[in-house]
């Protein structure tokens, strides 16, 4: 009868379309509206439509969106019809959800939570090409001069006319790799761009305690992020005369490898109980007033005047540790190492008499001095 000429209904209509979006004409044999026949919607998605006359339209509003993303693919549902509220036929209605590029890409937040690489891994940057999205290093990263990297990567539809495009940083915390050596401190460094240490020289004095300059026996692991504990031994030393606490000095605990030498010099000083004396309070001597820049102040014996000062700490009263030098500095007589004077002859007057006022002795090791005056009295060429 009347509501012959139905058949299954099969359209399409694109997601996010407006309410009453058309999706399709019914074919029945005559008026919907007409009685008795009535048509009916039910089935699954048989909300999202409506009747209108002979057609079928989209029942969305705008809190109620059609999203492909949503709602899947496809919607679903039948449409009967009655005649005297008998049922006549049954038709399927299968709409297609066209897509629409209405999605931004995102990055999956555990792809780019913050990742800790370690140094010693000597990989590259690089993103995959095409659409991998695995991120690997280019280039060996180094604890030493940088602990965190920051990524800034770009993720960009290719087949779509809208090309929407996201960024997300991913942070990279570097961790310490073991490739540093340790070194010794204080750290005197080589080249202020190659950050290379010099190891110091340590010294100390026998004395009382034996202090180190510059500073105290210590080294550090030169990957600060690990900080490896540092064992100390001494390599050589002659008659075994010192020992090194193991806990407070060098060699790698877990790779032997790595070490870092230092030397260490320790004086050793006789017993200092008497301070350098000279043997008198004033050397007298003359010098001959010539042309020549320098000559050398002599006795009245006619012999070299030498200040020498005796250390009775040493049996034959030599000790090599005194060094001479006058105070005040003079500008026209220098003493030498051997405590000979030599005056510059050609810028003395004749007949002058120079009394320098002290002739230094230092013992460079216990600091102690003696001093003295020396009298030098300029003669004339020739004069007797
Ligand atoms: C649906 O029916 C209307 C009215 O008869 C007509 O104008 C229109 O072209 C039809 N649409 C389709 C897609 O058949
Ligand atoms: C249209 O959708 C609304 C919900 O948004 C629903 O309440 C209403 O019943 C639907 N209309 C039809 C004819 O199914
Ligand atoms: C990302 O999209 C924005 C807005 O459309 C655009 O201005 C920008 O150039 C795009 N960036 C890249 C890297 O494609
Ligand atoms: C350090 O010295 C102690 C005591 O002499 C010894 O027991 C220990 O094994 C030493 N440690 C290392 C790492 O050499
Ligand atoms: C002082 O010392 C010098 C050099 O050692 C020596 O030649 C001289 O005789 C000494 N003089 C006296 C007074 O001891």
């Amino acid at each position: 009868g009347l509501c012959r000429g139905g058949s299954d209904i099969f359209a399409s209509v694109r997601e996010n379309s407006p309410k009453g979006q058309f999706i399709s004409n019914i074919s029945i044999g005559t008026d919907p509206g007409a009685r008795p026949v009535r048509l009916c919607l039910t089935g699954r998605n048989a909300d999202w439509f409506y009747l209108e006359g002979r057609s079928i339209r989209l029942n969305s509003s705008a809190s109620r969106v059609l999203d492909r993303e949503v709602h899947g693919s496809v919607l679903k549902a039948e449409l009967t019809c009655y005649e005297h509220d008998v049922m006549q036929i049954q038709n399927r209605i299968l709409v297609e959800i066209l897509n629409v590029n209405d999605n931004k890409p995102v990055f999956l937040q555990e792809s780019i939570q913050p990742l800790s690489i370690s140094e010693a891994d000597t990989w590259f940057f690089r993103i995959d090409v095409p659409n991998s999205g695995e991120v690997v290093l280019n280039k060996p990263l180094d604890f030493e001069s940088r602990t965190c990297l920051q990524l800034v990567l770009w993720a960009e539809e290719w087949n779509t006319v809208e090309r929407f495009n996201v960024s997300a940083v991913l942070t990279i915390n570097v961790q310490d790799g073991d490739d540093q050596y340790p070194h010794f401190l204080p750290c005197m460094l080589v080249s202020q761009s190659f950050p290379v240490c010099m190891n110091p020289v340590y010294t100390a004095n026998i004395d009382k305690v034996l202090e180190f300059s510059p500073g105290p026996i210590k080294a550090q692991d030169g990957d600060r992020g690990i900080n490896c504990p540092l064992t100390y031994s001494i390599l050589s030393d002659e008659g075994g005369r010192f020992v090194i606490d193991n806990r407070t000095g060098e060699l790698q605990v877990d790779d032997p490898l790595k070490y870092s030498v230092a030397t260490v010099l320790v004086r050793v000083l006789g017993e200092n109980m008497f301070p350098p004396v000279f043997n008198r309070t004033t050397f007298k001597g003359f010098i001959i007033q010539n042309s020549s820049p320098a000559s050398i102040v002599s006795t009245y014996g006619n012999q070299v005047l030498q200040v020498q000062a005796l250390d009775p700490d040493f049996s034959d009263g030599l000790n090599q540790n005194i060094r001479y030098f006058l105070l005040p500095p003079s500008g026209l007589y220098q003493v030498t190492q051997e405590g000979v004077l030599i005056g510059r002859t050609d810028q003395l007057q004749a007949f002058d008499r120079h009394v320098l006022q002290q002739v230094v002795a230092r013992d460079e090791e216990s600091g102690e001095e003696a001093s003295a005056l020396v009298d030098v009295e300029v003669l004339q060429r020739g004069q007797a």
